[in-house]
């Protein structure tokens, strides 16, 4: 089983990381080696904490040797699904769909590791709009069970089956949507908390940290809901909000989110969100 993954930041260089823990051929595509060289470390540094932590028993160097890098999508040629995880920006997953569809074999699957945008809007820009499905990973992809397999109107249901088959032999839970709604099922979770906690503290009913505190003692979150935000990246939260409220969600009063990614404050990737983090791009906190 060979598997290319398009985007290797947060979420591309995990799910590459994931395919090939499970014993899957990965070709790996970004649009610099810089970004790619980068990717490797971070797999590298993961699979080191799981290798020593028993979760694996396979070596890192020996898990790499399954993930091959490439700027080029001429490497996916002979994969049998590719998952594109580049940022949520409706024209450039359409772009890379495009492209995809150009080198991918006709009968394998395009998968969209989108958080919030239709599955068809996506898919309707290929050839095969019914060999495309969306595959949703959480942050951080190793780590994180939940996988939501998302059909679009299109999708044959073989396809569906077959995306939810490859989420448990990653030893993933995968949850199938019955419905393509923006934001799916867990983020539209997720934003109702994001709209709370900021009106609470907006609002000055608590602080930033009493919300997080809360959120862990009492909803047994394992992060507050800023500590979250900070987490997935505040640049993304926005994003998320965008989609989800374009697209008929409901919308809050709340700028706390959009001032700081205004002042390039994006959390734990910049270093600074609601939180300092010491070693940008480590979640530490101080
Ligand atoms: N790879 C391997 N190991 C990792 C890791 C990674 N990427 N990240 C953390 N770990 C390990 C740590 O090394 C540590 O190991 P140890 O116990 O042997 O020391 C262990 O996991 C726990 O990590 P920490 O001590 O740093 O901190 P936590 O106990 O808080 O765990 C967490 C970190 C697993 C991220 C946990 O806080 C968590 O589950 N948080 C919630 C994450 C979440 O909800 N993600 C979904 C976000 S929404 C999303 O992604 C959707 C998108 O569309 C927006």
């Amino acid at each position: 089983m060979q598997i290319a993954v398009v985007g290797s930041g947060t979420m591309g260089h995990g799910i590459a990381e994931v395919a090939a823990m499970a014993g899957m051929e990965v070709k790996l595509i970004d649009i610099s080696w810089d970004i790619l060289n980068k990717a490797k470390e971070r797999m590298y540094d993961s699979l080191k904490r799981l290798h020593e932590r028993g979760t694996i028993k396979e070596t890192p160097d020996s898990v790499l040797s399954r993930v091959e890098m490439s700027t080029s999508y001429e490497i996916a040629r002979q994969s049998d699904f590719a998952i594109e995880a580049v940022p949520e920006i409706l024209d450039l997953k359409r772009k890379v769909f495009q492209e995809l569809d150009k080198v991918v074999p006709k009968d394998s699957i395009l998968a969209t590791n989108t958080s919030s945008i239709p599955i068809s809007d996506i898919g309707e820009i290929t050839s095969r709009k019914e060999r495309v499905i969306g595959m949703h990973f959480f942050n951080p992809p190793p780590l994180m069970k939940l996988v939501e397999v998302i059909p679009s109107k299109y999708t044959d249901p073989d396809v569906t089956n077959f995306t939810v088959d490859l989420a448990k032999k990653m030893g993933k839970t995968p949850v199938r949507l019955r419905v393509e709604v923006p934001g799916f099922v867990s983020n539209r979770i997720f934003l109702r908390l994001l709209q709370e906690a900021c009106r609470e503290v907006e609002s000055r009913e608590a602080t930033v940290e009493e919300v997080d505190s809360s959120a862990r003692n009492k909803l047994k979150l394992p992060m507050g809901v800023f500590e979250l935000a900070d987490y997935v990246g505040l640049d993304v939260v926005v994003d998320l909000w965008k989609v989800i409220v374009e697209r008929g969600g409901t919308d809050v009063k709340c700028s706390s989110y959009k001032e700081k990614v205004e002042r390039k404050e994006l959390g734990v990737k910049s270093g600074k969100g609601f939180y300092a983090y010491p070693s940008p791009g480590k979640y530490s906190k101080v």
